[in-house]
């Protein structure tokens, strides 16, 4: 992505002077490891190019606001996957305020169509007034559609019924709800589609055993492990765990025919 809808060239988020340089070494040890994976974060955002101006604006008042929305990483892995699927059309779960979703529009391809799914009324508000100021606009200067379902996924998934037309997926909601969302989502990617699943990692809590995890965290992070099992036994998907961020699941329907010409008995 060299450009973008405003006609910006990307410039470069030089690391120079940057927070890593003020990052202590790491010493050996947990806390070793903790320092190591904030450098590694701090680095990566440090070597990132940043986005078009008026998203960083919306980045930051996000931000400020304490709207969860998607990582650099995430931003960078998004970005690779655009790129290189060129989709049609993409489908989110969690919306929030609205960044990724014109983050997605910025980097894909012109005729994109996107839907978006968010429940809480007051963001999807604010992300559709989002989608006007800050969205793609066409020849005439009107914004480009990117269409908002409101309402719970568990509900709105079942009622979409265009089966496999969704290029790519990108899953950013309630984490305990993936495991829900799944069949459908599985539904509604189109063959060759991937669908990106983010915070797998849950700050790094879903390595520990669920005797480690704080009472509270126990339900998420066993629905979170059975979101991971359910996607790699999913035979109609191929999936990657990535560490990057807080974690992404890259699924690529429709690997059922590689994994029985994968098998020994396979001619
Ligand atoms: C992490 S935020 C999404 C951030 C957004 N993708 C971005 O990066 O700009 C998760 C959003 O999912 C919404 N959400 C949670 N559970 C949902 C559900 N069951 N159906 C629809 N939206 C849901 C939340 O209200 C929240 O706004």
């Amino acid at each position: 992505m060299s450009g973008g809808s405003d006609g910006t060239r990307r410039q470069k988020r030089l690391p120079e002077g940057s927070a890593l340089q003020n990052l202590p070494d790491c010493s050996p040890g947990e806390s070793g490891k903790a320092l190591e994976a904030m450098r590694m974060e701090v680095f990566v955002e440090a070597m990132t190019p940043p986005g078009p101006v008026h998203l960083q604006e919306l980045e930051q008042k996000a931000l400020a606001e304490g709207v969860p929305i998607i990582r650099p990483q995430t931003q960078n892995l998004i970005r690779f996957f655009l790129a290189m699927k060129r989709p049609a059309r993409i489908l989110e779960i969690g919306t929030a305020v609205g960044f990724s979703a014109l983050f997605m529009q910025y980097c894909a391809p012109a005729d994109c169509r996107i839907t978006t799914i968010e429940k809480d009324s007051e963001r999807a508000a604010k992300a559709r007034s989002n989608f006007i100021r800050y969205g793609r606009k066409n020849t005439c200067g009107e914004a480009e559609d990117i269409v908002l379902l409101e309402g719970d996924a568990a509900q709105v998934l079942g009622e979409i019924r265009e089966d496999s037309s969704f290029d790519m997926i990108f899953m950013d909601a309630a984490k305990g709800q993936y495991i829900r969302f799944l069949p459908d989502a599985v539904r509604l990617l189109s063959p060759g589609g991937i669908m990106i699943t983010d915070n797998i990692l849950q700050e790094g809590e879903i390595l520990s055993s669920r005797f480690a995890v704080t009472r509270r965290n126990r339900t998420i992070h066993a629905r979170m492990r059975a979101y991971l099992h359910a996607l790699m036994e999913e035979d109609q998907l191929e999936t990657l765990l990535l560490p990057t961020g807080d974690g992404a699941a890259v699924s690529l329907k429709n690997s059922r025919l590689a994994r029985e010409s994968c098998a020994p008995d396979a001619g």
